[in-house]
């Protein structure tokens, strides 16, 4: 299959549109990461996002729809939590889950009585969700375990010849995935921090429950592999230094003279100040931007851990980043991509 690179005109929107009707796949971009696309109600499509992107079938899709109004159409119920977070943040990077509506077929859903659904501020996700006229499920646009792509490149890199198309619309705006809400809980469950912090959530709803018990669905073996260890991952290996930053930016200096002692080959990957204070060393080197501006590195995060992994490093070095705000995607994140997780003793600055 040859993937045809679109542009945003109306008369390529209108084709994707087409394309998403008859049940074919294309990816779009959306505020948070670009989506693999398939018509939601037609089992079909359903099945070739899967094999598109070599995604077990036990890990559940999120619905794409244009406007809140059209929650109906996919959801048995709407919790009233679940409508007053759409009428404040609709759209926007939130994804909630809600009672399944039988419509919905349960190869989206990975068997489970609930359903994902998000509606995406992007206005060419919204332009091709009116031209497509259907609810759009729509994974990462990535081969599965891998980096969500941020950009038309990265998602031919990963699935050139097994899609009908992909619009280019440059890169996405927020860099990492949507915040997933379970809203079949009370109270609610967050089950992935994402683009909408959770200090915001618990502005409007108060309480908000983390996912540190195992959830009524692992309970029945149906854990979403998304949400698990070892995601969002590199090729080469990542290891992430954890605990205070000035211990922390040592043993990783003197992790990466060791490894360059060895002969390996290193990249760093750090927020662009303490990239500086790595000036010296020869090695690989992507910068985050500023340790001020987690936006920012949300929105670098994905590409320089691409553009890293491709030069081909033995070893690539990262540190934990801060909890507050979107420092907790971005830390969810970094730690799902690592291959080691090295906690730092704050006295002795070893292991
Ligand atoms: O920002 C995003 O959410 C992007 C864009 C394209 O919208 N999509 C995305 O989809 O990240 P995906 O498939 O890579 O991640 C969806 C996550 C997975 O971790 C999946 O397990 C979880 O949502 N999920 C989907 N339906 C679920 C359900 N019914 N119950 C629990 N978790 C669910
Ligand atoms: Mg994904």
């Amino acid at each position: 299959m040859h993937t045809k690179r679109l542009d945003t005109s109306p008369a390529a929107i209108a084709m994707a549109g087409e394309l998403l009707r008859r049940g074919k796949l294309v990816a779009f971009p959306t505020e948070t990461v670009y989506g693999l696309g398939g018509h939601a109600l037609d089992e079909r499509a359903v099945a070739a996002i899967f094999t598109a992107k070599g995604r077990p079938a036990n890990d559940p899709l999120i619905v794409h729809i244009t406007a809140v109004t059209d929650l109906p159409l996919v959801a048995a119920t709407v919790p009233p939590l679940a409508g007053r977070l759409a009428a404040a943040y609709w759209p926007g990077p939130l994804t909630l889950i809600v009672p399944r509506h039988p419509r919905v077929p349960l190869a989206v859903t990975a068997g489970r009585e609930t359903v994902a659904v998000r509606v995406p501020s992007h206005p060419i996700a919204q332009e091709l969700l009116r031209a497509a006229g259907v609810p759009v499920a729509a994974p990462s646009a990535n081969r599965f375990g891998h980096t969500s792509p941020t950009t038309a490149d990265h998602v031919l890199a990963d699935l050139d010849g097994r899609i009908a198309a992909v619009i280019d619309g440059g890169a996405t705006p927020i860099g990492i995935e949507s915040t997933v809400l379970d809203c079949t809980t009370d109270p609610p469950t967050l089950l992935r921090p994402g683009g909408i912090s959770l200090e915001t959530l618990t502005d409007l709803i108060g309480e908000v429950q983390l996912r540190s018990q195992p959830t009524a669905d692992e309970a029945h073996g149906l854990t979403a592999p998304g949400l698990l260890e070892r995601h969002y991952a590199p090729d080469h290996e990542l290891w992430l230094f954890s605990g205070k930053p000035a211990q922390v930016l040592a043993r990783l200096r003197a992790e990466t003279e060791a490894a360059l002692a060895r002969g390996l080959r290193v990249g760093i990957l750090l927020p662009e100040e303490e990239l500086a204070l790595m000036h010296d060393l020869p090695v690989e080197r992507e910068s985050l931007g500023p340790t001020s501006d987690p936006a920012i590195i949300a929105r670098r995060l994905y590409a320089a851990l691409r553009a890293l992994d491709e030069r081909r490093p033995d070893r690539m070095f990262t540190r934990d980043l801060d909890e507050a705000g979107l420092g907790r995607a971005l830390r969810d994140r970094l730690r799902r991509a690592a291959t080691r997780v090295i906690v730092v003793d704050e006295e002795t600055g070893k292991q």
